[in-house]
């Protein structure tokens, strides 16, 4: 409490204060050719967050993640394990996009994912989904694991530690992949399965001692 009797919201940060921060940010050149700034979106309670690579055209224009056609595969995804937009976080390692959709420069990275880090703080996760190779590694470096490619690392869960419990992370394809090359469509499907019954085993079963993890 403080003086006004109010209980003090000082201290605790959420998803809003840094949208807000997002939304006048200048730590890189992207807010220069950007339409809106995407800072990601879902529930602060949310068990899983998926976070892909960069907005593209259609995020860029709405302000929203995965909105276009890659994101109509996600939500198809999503409903195929019984989840919806309305479950999960989703966001990206950059919050603007990079010109004519380019990969993310590394002194861009550098400067944008702290946000990231800080909403992964205030959700705390079970589940990090990585869409895509960009995400995949910077995730894996930041915690410490070997990246060995997006195709070899795919589907494979990783058990980390984080905010005091067992945190899993999976990387699948990016979905504008499958859109590319609709084989991959398949072995996101699997890798989504995984991701489904992840949450039901963790639900069920919080020590997973009959998921084989690497
Ligand atoms: N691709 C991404 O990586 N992120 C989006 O938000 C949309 C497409």
């Amino acid at each position: 409490m403080n003086v006004h009797g109010q209980k003090n919201k000082a201290l605790k940060e959420t998803l809003r204060d840094i949208e807000r921060e997002i939304k006048k940010c200048r730590k890189c050149e992207l807010w220069r050719t950007k339409t809106n700034y995407v800072p990601g979106e879902g529930k602060e309670s949310a068990r899983v967050v998926f976070i892909g690579e960069a907005p593209g055209r259609e995020e860029d224009k709405q302000g929203r993640p995965f909105v276009g056609s890659a994101g109509k595969l996600l939500d198809e995804l999503l409903e195929g394990i019984g989840l919806s937009r309305e479950d999960v976080f989703i966001g990206n390692v950059l919050k603007c996009r990079p010109p004519k959709n380019r990969d993310p420069k590394p002194e861009e990275i550098d400067a944008c994912s702290p946000y990231l880090i800080r909403q992964l703080d205030i959700i705390k996760p079970d589940v990090i989904v990585c869409l895509g190779r960009h995400s995949a590694s910077f995730i894996f470096d930041f915690f410490n694991l070997p990246f060995r490619g997006i195709s070899r690392e795919r589907g494979n869960i990783k058990k980390v530690k984080a905010w005091n419990k067992d945190v899993y992370v999976i990387p699948v394809y990016h979905p504008a992949a499958a859109l590319y090359r609709p084989p991959l469509k398949d072995t996101l499907i699997e890798d989504f399965r995984k991701i489904g019954s992840l949450l039901e085993t963790k639900k069920n079963n919080p020590t997973l001692v009959d998921f084989g993890f690497e």
